[in-house]
């Protein structure tokens, strides 16, 4: 808690669906190694009468909620893995799967009621009449950096950033799948001289820049610098290509590996989330690609030999965090975690489900590593001061 901001989550084992029957797991999870004693306690552990895997997770946003559960359904979201999203009963919209970060709760209202009743153990939760005031007033509140040391306010002028733009904005789809920008604030930062400055040489087209940006004149010395570095970032994040590889569900749909930029995944409009939906193994709670995390509890997954087993990791897995698949009990499932929003990350190091990145400089060499893409320091810090300013 102290060091990483983790909470414990427990979870059953196994899984339960959402009726509450248990669900045959495809593996056999077994603790290799338990700091915390969580999961070999006799009283809350894997061998207890009543059985829970425990994991340790980042708190995730509660607010831009516009956003992680859109009002109206996006078209992509089955193109990916062809998965057929169930409806909400009582929109008859489909279900995003971005709520929480192994997506268990398929509505916000599904995740405040079973909050109601278990962290705080309201005895038959919360009325459907305060259920509906909590959504309401969640769809209110807007939270996204306001202003920097260098770059001063972010959410004045004519393109500002801030929780404005996240109440203008409308969730969309952007970048890999369609022309629109993901940050049209920043976009709107961009010029000619910057875009012909960059180094990597971009593989699609980029749109037109204008000579300079609105405010530019009036711009203080390290205001200027600092806005120049983040729109290189940005036209970075959204456009240098790289190749991606081994990402359960990605890869198996659209090529292993395929040339594609942080904005394949990272593809909502003002929040960076994925759409499709959100949950992917990049590899940050599965080994060999995480980062060794000694004061978090380790598992071994033993697959089935009758069923699918994961993509890439085949049948014995190690991992801090099997994700998705303490929900599933899928074997496929393992390691896959939901993309977080990414505003406000300046506010609220460390990163990834498990905490793995102690900062944004640390998110940037993970990939560097994890898909060999050869950034220069320079663009390491361009990355790094695009992604703290949302
Ligand atoms: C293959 C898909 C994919 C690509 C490409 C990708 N990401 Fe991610 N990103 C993810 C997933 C999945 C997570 C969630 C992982 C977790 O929480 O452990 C994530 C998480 C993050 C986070 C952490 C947010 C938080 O609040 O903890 C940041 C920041 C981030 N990515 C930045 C980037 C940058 C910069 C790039 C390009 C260099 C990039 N991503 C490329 C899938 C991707």
């Amino acid at each position: 808690m102290l060091d990483k901001g983790l909470f414990r989550i427990p979870l059953p084992w196994p899984p339960r669906d959402p009726a509450g029957r248990a669900i045959s797991p495809e593996f056999d999870i077994t603790v290799v190694s338990d700091p915390t004693g969580c999961n070999t306690d006799r009283v809350y552990g894997l061998k207890s009468s009543n059985p829970h895997i425990s994991v340790f997770r980042r708190p995730r946003m509660a607010a831009n909620m516009k956003y992680v559960e859109p009002e109206r359904p996006l078209s992509l979201w089955h193109i990916r893995t062809g998965e057929v999203r169930p409806l909400d009963p009582a929109t008859g919209h489909r279900l995003g799967g971005n709520v929480m970060s192994d997506g268990r709760a398929p509505t916000l209202i599904a995740q405040m009621v079973d909050a109601s009743r278990t962290h705080m153990a309201m005895k038959g939760g919360l009325s459907p009449a305060q259920q509906t005031q909590v959504r309401k007033f969640l769809f209110q509140v807007y939270a996204a950096q306001v202003t920097d040391r260098a770059g001063g306010r972010l959410d004045t002028g004519g393109a500002y950033l801030g929780p404005r733009a996240l109440r203008d904005g409308k969730p969309a789809v952007v970048g890999a799948y369609s022309a629109r920008p993901m940050f049209p604030e920043i976009e709107g930062w961009v010029t000619q001289r910057i875009a012909s400055s960059i180094k990597w040489i971009p593989l699609v087209k980029l749109p037109p820049f204008p000579a300079t940006r609105a405010g530019e004149a009036s711009e203080a010395p390290a205001q200027r610098a600092f806005r120049d570095s983040v729109a290189r970032g940005y036209l970075s994040f959204m456009y240098r290509q790289f190749l991606i590889r081994n990402v359960a569900d990605l890869n198996a749909f659209i090529g292993n590996p395929v040339k594609q930029t942080c904005a394949a995944c990272h593809n909502m409009v003002q929040t960076g989330m994925d759409v499709a939906p959100g949950y992917l193994d990049l590899g940050t709670t599965t080994y060999p690609t995480a980062t060794p995390a000694p004061d978090l509890p380790l598992f071994r997954i033993d697959c089935h030999k009758d069923t699918p087993p994961h993509p890439y990791l085949g049948r014995e897995i190690y991992t801090t965090d099997p994700g998705r698949a303490l929900i599933t009990g899928r074997c496929a499932d393992v390691g896959k975690v939901v993309i977080q929003q990414m505003r406000g990350l300046a506010a609220r190091a460390p990163y990834f489900a498990g905490g793995s990145a102690q900062d944004l400089r640390a998110v940037v060499n993970f990939y560097d590593t994890r898909f060999r893409i050869g950034y220069t320091q320079d663009e390491i810090t361009d990355l790094v001061n695009f992604m703290g300013a949302l």
